[in-house]
């Protein structure tokens, strides 16, 4: 694996009276690892990590986080560099492919995603066997995996991986535009091929028959940046997800479906939404954002201060910082007062100088501010997620690729310790 160092300084395991040895590894940016793979065969033991927050599933050369320091970088680029330069798909292509594309990369990249933007018009029937109440998150999931039924190489193997990449990232916006029409009863608009990625979403959400959405600069640039800001994140749930199916080789359709269902949950993709439900909740009850910030810190409420914390960063998310920022230049820019907004600044003021969110570190993470840009540019409530699925499929696309290219890859399958009954007999229900 390249990149992947042997360290000189082994690990040493005692255990029951004997010492083990183990292999330590060491990445492009000195993180260390103990390799345990042979821990089981040589000592009958496992590691019990819940949520395995101390486990490396894998060695991955796509995206690297110091959430100490609050960096994010793919494939060696700082997430600052990418938002404030770059296009979602010159960003999608660095992701999936590893490097920049040259002018020639980037234009046939964009020419075949103009050429697949369309869906098979048998598949826009599906749409027809979904409630007007279904949330569009499922909607995307269902659709996801069908387009795999029509695609001719779904495993997108050999030379035929372009291709299948393209038509995944650009017929998910398709998809995800249309459940947007079908949740409020309006008619589907077709992508239209003269527009960039971002404005083509746009247009097939907020566009209806005889009268075409044109979309204002500044909201394509927030749209692009909110996708960039997305694209990926090493070894998240919904990232792993898709891993974990792509293990046992499913393909590509169908092990990013399991991502969106993985997304879906508060606790992951879902956030963004909650976050809005939360300032809305917070404005409609008049409420102070100290005794907001006093209820959480309550645990007998059981309730999170929602688009704050993460498993991996532990000072500011880069990509908070960032979106903090366009979110008060794009609401100034488009003359929107939404006091959100003032709620959300409030509650992370407030958050930040009081000692639970200080000594546990919590920072508010990517999902904080989206949901108001979001809101500014149109995006109803239902759709935040999937926006956050659409900006996360080159990560998902690239971890799938490493999954699929690794010619020494084994299935995900992780152990247990049991904690159910042991053995006892099967008693018919007459005796029960
Ligand atoms: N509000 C209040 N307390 C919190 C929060 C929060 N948002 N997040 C964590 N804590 C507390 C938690 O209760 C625990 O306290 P204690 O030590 O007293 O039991 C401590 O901080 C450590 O938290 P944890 O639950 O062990 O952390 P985790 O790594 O398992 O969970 C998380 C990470 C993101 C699920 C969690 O912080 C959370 O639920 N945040 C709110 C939901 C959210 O914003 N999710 C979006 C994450 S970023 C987008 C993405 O990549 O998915």
């Amino acid at each position: 694996m390249a990149n992947l160092q042997l360290s000189k300084n082994a690990c040493q395991l005692l255990l029951d009276g004997e010492t083990y040895e183990m292999p330590v590894y060491v990445g492009s940016e000195n993180e260390k690892a103990v390799d345990i793979t042979q821990l089981r065969a040589k000592t009958g033991y496992i590691t019990l990590d819940s949520g395995y927050a101390n486990t490396g599933s894998c060695v991955s050369s796509i995206t690297y986080i110091d959430g100490e320091k609050g960096i994010l970088r793919y494939r060696g680029i700082p997430i600052e560099q990418l938002a404030q330069k770059s296009t979602f798909v010159e960003t999608a292509y660095l992701i999936i492919y590893g490097e920049l594309p040259n002018r020639e990369q980037l234009k046939r990249f964009s020419n075949l995603l103009t050429q697949h933007e369309m869906i098979h018009e048998t598949l826009k029937h599906h749409f027809e066997g979904f409630p007007p109440t279904a949330h569009p998150m499922a909607i995307l999931s269902a659709m996801i995996n069908a387009m795999g039924c029509f695609q001719p190489d779904p495993m997108g193997t050999g030379d035929q991986f372009d291709d299948t990449v393209a038509r995944l990232l650009s017929k998910v916006r398709t998809i995800a535009a249309f459940s947007y029409k079908k949740s409020i009863g309006q008619p589907f608009i077709y992508p239209n091929p003269d527009f960039s990625y971002c404005a083509n979403l746009l247009h097939m959400m907020f566009s209806v028959p005889y009268r075409e959405f044109g979309p204002d600069p500044d909201v394509v640039a927030a749209m692009n940046l909110i996708l960039i800001l997305h694209a990926d994140h090493e070894q998240n749930c919904s990232t792993s997800t898709v891993r974990m199916v792509g293990s046992s080789q499913a393909n590509l359709f169908a092990s990013v479906a399991s991502g969106v269902c993985a997304l879906w949950g508060p606790r992951h993709g879902g956030a963004n939404q909650a976050v809005i439900s939360m300032l809305e909740e917070i404005i409609k009850s008049k409420m102070d954002v100290q005794e907001y910030i006093r209820r959480v810190k309550d645990s007998k409420n059981e309730i999170k201060l929602m688009g704050f914390g993460h498993r991996v960063y532990k000072s500011y998310d880069p990509r908070a910082t960032i979106l903090r920022q366009t979110c008060e230049k794009l609401l100034a820019k488009l003359g929107i007062k939404d006091p959100a907004l003032d709620v959300a600044k409030g509650l992370e003021t407030a958050a930040l100088s009081d000692e639970y969110f200080i000594s546990r570190h919590l920072y508010p993470n990517v999902d904080f501010y989206s949901g108001i840009i979001m809101r500014a540019i149109g995006i109803p409530l239902n759709m935040f997620t999937v926006m956050f699925a659409i900006g996360r499929m080159p990560g998902w696309i690239a971890n799938w690729r490493e999954v699929n290219d690794d010619p020494k890859g084994r299935i995900y399958r992780p152990r247990q310790i049991y904690t159910g009954p042991t053995i006892r007999d099967y008693v018919s229900v007459e005796q029960r």
